[in-house]
């Protein structure tokens, strides 16, 4: 498989496509953040295994979520045990080991699926190997999204890795995410918060 296609199976699209740890500026490469989720995003067991990125828009918290994503679809290029072309995720797309998932994404397809293809959905995200949710404190609170993220948060104590970013941090988001969550998301033995609390990448300041 292609790179690029190996890339997009995971759920990567347009100019994340080019994204990686390796072409962040020098100003964020410097910082501990960046240094940390480049530790985690390794093959060897990491201390935690949810990050959670907080910050700003425009700070590359996404970025982060992205490089992390490619990395563990680089590594696992030519693996094809890992990579089922065949089978298919309920959108037809490859079932990956890896996926990037906007946030806002996976919540209309688990709502918008039947059951059983919800149900479906939400084992590939449970059980692939490394799973980034983009933006979680975006869009509306609902009981099925609530229920989903519920479960999704449980990753990092079956040693599944998670990477979360927001623009708030957890406690800023009880009012969308809901108090059991929040409460999971500080938990930290299985969670790190990072703050990406520098300027924006899109402003250059
Ligand atoms: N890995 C990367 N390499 C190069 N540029 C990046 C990378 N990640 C982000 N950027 C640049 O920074 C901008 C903001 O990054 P993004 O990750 O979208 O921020 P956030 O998710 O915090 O809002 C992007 O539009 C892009 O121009
Ligand atoms: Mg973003």
């Amino acid at each position: 498989m292609a790179n690029e296609s190996l890339l997009r199976a995971a759920g990567l699209g347009g100019p994340q496509l080019n994204w990686s740890f390796d072409s962040f500026p020098d100003r964020i490469r410097e910082t501990k953040v960046y240094q940390a989720v480049k530790k985690w995003a390794a093959p060897k067991k990491p201390k935690r295994h949810g990050i959670i990125l907080c910050g700003r828009p425009g700070t590359g918290k996404t970025g982060l979520a992205v490089s992390c994503v490619r990395e563990w679809a680089m590594a696992r290029r030519g693996s094809s045990l890992r990579w089922h072309i065949a089978e298919k995720a309920g959108d037809g797309r490859f079932v990956a080991p890896v996926w990037f998932e906007p946030w806002s994404v996976t919540h209309h397809k688990f709502v918008e699926s039947s059951f059983a293809g919800g149900v479906d959905r939400l084992s590939l995200l449970t059980n692939c190997q490394l799973l980034a949710l983009d933006d979680l404190d975006m869009g509306n609170p609902t009981a099925y999204r609530e229920e989903m993220l519920r479960m999704l948060v449980e990753r990092p104590y079956y040693e599944k890795r998670l990477i979360l970013t927001m623009n708030r941090e957890p406690t800023g988001a009880v009012d969308i995410l809901g108090e059991r969550i929040v409460d999971r998301l500080l938990d930290r033995s299985v969670y790190a918060v990072l703050y990406c609390d520098w300027p924006s990448l899109r402003t250059g300041a």
